[in-house]
Order: structure tokens, then C-alpha cells, then sequence
């Protein structure tokens, strides 16, 4: 019997896949399709697909072709397979041509003539693209627009910049908010969290989907009425906090609450920059304060892992300008009923940018900056215990961000990964931050 074996990611199954399969079928008499899972597609960049891994394999199944289906999981998993299966032919189509010669050593390689004209790429990109509008000044509009190149169902038409600003090329501007919205399916809104609630509710009653960085709005009403109003109108409202896309971060919480290092006790997490350069009796007007430009990301762990129903929470604040609301450090304490934690967020000052997640048997080490990692460490008190775990992470997170966003449009289904009811908290946290409830101002 000659047993033949081709890989593919096979998403949104077309005629060429069918042609190909057709063809390896008739090289021998047992074919087995080996189909790569959404890990090791990301770690390959790519992180369009639309289909799930088990969608793509029903949808190979249909075929009948497939004698046998298997999941391509890792980068050398090939040559494992073509032993493990007695395989005498590794086929696949001519756009790999040369690139898979080396495992003539274990087996016959044939390149069949790829089909001409179809492609799953094609395909998406035939799909109607969501029209997005940046809304806010800054560079944040160069990084979303450039990753937005990455993902397929994406298209970034215009800015509307306040101050004007000219950053992008291939981009309309305006400084009309209205004109933006006309134009558009989607916004992204980057501008000062002051302006959020009023930019999303406008952007929802003219029917568009919302990506926002987080915070949403400044207070716990306004967050709830603005996920009301999307679901009621069936539009999307995402929190725009890119760690939560990461693939590292999304394990480590998973690793967290499954019990790996026993239960938790304690969540630090902290994130800092000097950057912007912040002194006192600056202009701070266009300046995000500490709390909302890292306060939501040093919360998510804390949040996702202990949720939201904290016993106490305290505020340690040393300010720039106090009238003007611009901390330079705030270290926000959370004590819960299990556990502890606590979120450090600065622009004037610095600290090591890591996460620690401290349980009972053992902690989660997440070096920094540990907001934008594709590695953590999982420590025991045997050290030969320890284990580290690496995972893909392009474009600090942004791409996927985008990807999830489009996806969750065309879906018509909200599947970010920041929770409403995370979203929520975060903005309750900063309310209290600007009431200057529970704070302990440092001097
Ligand atoms: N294939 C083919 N003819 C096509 C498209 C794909 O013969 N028009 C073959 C590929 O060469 C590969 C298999 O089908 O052997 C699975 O390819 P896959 O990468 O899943 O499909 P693509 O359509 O090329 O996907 P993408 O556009 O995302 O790269």
C-alpha cells in the first residue's frame, strides 16, 4: 500500500485545495492530510484564518479524499509524521517548490501544479473589508495603520485628527468627526479618555462598530449605557488593550487559574514609562495622565485572574499637577477575599516592568516589559521544576487585536478578549481615581 501525506491550513476550503487533494489521492492508495492548527499558523504570521482548526478539519472530511486527518502542531512535526506513518509520499503544491526537498531523505517528494486563480487569501480579501477611521492625534495612528496591513478583512480609510495632524499617507484626513463616520464601517478611537464616551455614543448612534483603548469613558454609567446601546443595535464595542491578544499572556492567565502554581495569593503587576518626558508646570492637555495610559493594562491581570469583586481598593498617588489631574505614579491595592494585588501604573517614574502571579505552589514570572511578552516563566521552589514557555507575538498584539475586531464584525459576535465586565472595572477604578476616593496622595 503507498500511504501519501500533504499539509495545508485548508481555510475556507476551495477548488484548488479539492484539486490538490484529488491529485494526492491518486499518487497512492491511503492519504493522510495533515492540517495546522491555530498555534502554528500564528508562529508562521498567519493569523487570518476564519475558519477553526476543527471547522477546517470537517470541512477536508467532506471532501471524502482524507483517508486519515491529522493536526500539524510544530515547525519539524514532518519528518516525525512520515516515520511515524511508513509515509512514501510527501506531496504538496508548487508554490513550495524546493522548500520541502530535505525530506527526500525520509520519503519521495512530488510538487503538484497549484491551481491557478484561488487562493484562501484571495478569497478573504474578496470578502467585503471593514472600513475602519483612526480617531485621535499621535503615533498610535502610524502603529494601528501599519499592523492593520496585516490583517485581511481590514482596511484603514481616514483619520480624523483634532490638531490636524498629517501622519498618514493612502489616508483621507478630516477634522470633521462626522465626515469620518459617514465614511466608514468601524471606528478605532485613541483620543484622550475624556473624549471616549462621547466619540463612542456618537460613533454607535450612526451604526459603527467601536474599537476604543481603554479607558472607555469615566464613569461606571457611561461604560454600562455604551455596551447597552452596541448590543441593542447589534454593534461591537471592543476595549482596545492589546495584551489581552497576546498569545503569551493569554496562557499565563490560563496556566494562573488552572491550578499549575496552586491558588493564587498575589497579583503585582507594573508597567512604566519615562518617555513622554512629563515636569511639572508642563502643558499636560494632549498628555494621557498615569492612570489611564497604563493604569487598564497593569489591571487586566489582576481582573481576569481574581475578577472584579474586590473588598477594598487604595490609591497611592504622588501628582505632577494635581488641578490638572496628571499623576506622576499611582499604585492602585486591591485586596479581595482570597488574595491580594496590585497595579502600578507611571510616567514619572520608573520600576522593572514585570508581572509576578504568586500562588501556593509556586509563582508565574513575567519579565519586562511583561505587557507586550511572548515568554514567562512558571518557578517552583525545585528549581528543575521550573518551566518557560515562548509564543509568537507580532506586532505587540495589535495585529490580533485587528483581527479579532473584524472577525467579531463580520461574525455579528463579540469575541474580544477584554470582558465587559473587565472593561467595566477598569473604568469604575478610574472614576474613583478622579474622585480621589480611597487615595493616599505621596509627596
Ligand atoms: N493549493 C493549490 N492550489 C491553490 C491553493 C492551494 O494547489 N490554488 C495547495 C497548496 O499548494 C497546499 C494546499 O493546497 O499544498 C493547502 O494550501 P493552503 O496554504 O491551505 O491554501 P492557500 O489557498 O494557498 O492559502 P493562503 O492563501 O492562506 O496561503
Amino acid at each position: 500500500m503507498t500511504k501519501v501525506i500533504t499539509y495545508g491550513t485548508f481555510d475556507m476550503l476551495h477548488y484548488g485545495h479539492i484539486r490538490l487533494l484529488e491529485r494526492a489521492k491518486a499518487l497512492g492508495d491511503y492519504l493522510i492530510v495533515g492540517i495546522t492548527s491555530d498555534d502554528y499558523d500564528k508562529t508562521r504570521g498567519k493569523i487570518n484564518n476564519q475558519d477553526s482548526l476543527m471547522q477546517r478539519v470537517a470541512a477536508v472530511k467532506e471532501t471524502g479524499l482524507a483517508d486519515e486527518i491529522i493536526v500539524e502542531e510544530y515547525e519539524g512535526q514532518k519528518i516525525d509524521d512520515i516515520k511515524k506513518y511508513n509515509v512514501d509520499i510527501f506531496t504538496v503544491g508548487s508554490d513550495w517548490i524546493g522548500y520541502f526537498d530535505y525530506l527526500s531523505d525520509y520519503c519521495k517528494v512530488v510538487y503538484l501544479p497549484r491551481t491557478e486563480g484561488v487562493s484562501s487569501s484571495f478569497v478573504r480579501a474578496e470578502q467585503r473589508k471593514l472600513r475602519i477611521g483612526l480617531v485621535g492625534s499621535g503615533m498610535l495612528s502610524v502603529k494601528f495603520a501599519k499592523e492593520a496591513k496585516f490583517v485581511n478583512g481590514a482596511d484603514v480609510v481616514g483619520l480624523c485628527s483634532p490638531d490636524g495632524q498629517l501622519l498618514l499617507e493612502d489616508v483621507d484626513h478630516t477634522q470633521d468627526y462626522n465626515e469620518l463616520l459617514d465614511n466608514t464601517d468601524a471606528v478605532y478611537i485613541f483620543s484622550k479618555p475624556e473624549e471616549h464616551y462621547k466619540a463612542i455614543k456618537k460613533a454607535l448612534e450612526k451604526g459603527k462598530h467601536v474599537l476604543c483603548e481603554s479607558p472607555l469613558a469615566y464613569t461606571a454609567d457611561e461604560v454600562s449605557e455604551l455596551y447597552a446601546m452596541a448590543e441593542e443595535k447589534g454593534l461591537i464595542l471592543m476595549d482596545a488593550i492589546k495584551t489581552a491578544y497576546s498569545t503569551a499572556y493569554e496562557r499565563l492567565i490560563l496556566l494562573a487559574k488552572s491550578g499549575k502554581i496552586g491558588q493564587v495569593v498575589s497579583v503585582t503587576a507594573a508597567c512604566t514609562s519615562l518617555k513622554d518626558n512629563l515636569a511639572p508646570g508642563m502643558d499636560f492637555s494632549r498628555h494621557w495622565n498615569s492612570m489611564c495610559a497604563w493604569g487598564p493594562s497593569a489591571m487586566l491581570p489582576i481582573f481576569d485572574i481574581f475578577g472584579t469583586d474586590y473588598k477594598q481598593l487604595t490609591y497611592y498617588t504622588k501628582f505632577l499637577d494635581k488641578a490638572a489631574n496628571m499623576d506622576a505614579f499611582t499604585k492602585i491595592n486591591f485586596v479581595y477575599a482570597s488574595g491580594v494585588a496590585s497595579a502600578t501604573a507611571a510616567k514619572g517614574a520608573k520600576a522593572e516592568g514585570e508581572l509576578i502571579i504568586t500562588g501556593t505552589k509556586g509563582y508565574i514570572y513575567v519579565p519586562a516589559p511583561w505587557w507586550k511578552t511572548d515568554y514567562f516563566e512558571v518557578r517552583f521552589e525545585n528549581p528543575e521544576n521550573n518551566r518557560r514557555f515562548f509564543y509568537q507575538l507580532d506586532g505587540e498584539g495589535i495585529r490580533y487585536e485587528i483581527a479579532a475586531f473584524a472577525k467579531s464584525v463580520s461574525a455579528g459576535k463579540n469575541i474580544s478578549y477584554v470582558s465587559q465586565a473587565v472593561s467595566e472595572a477598569i473604568v469604575r477604578v478610574v472614576e474613583g481615581f478622579n474622585a480621589k476616593r480611597n487615595m493616599i496622595e505621596l509627596m
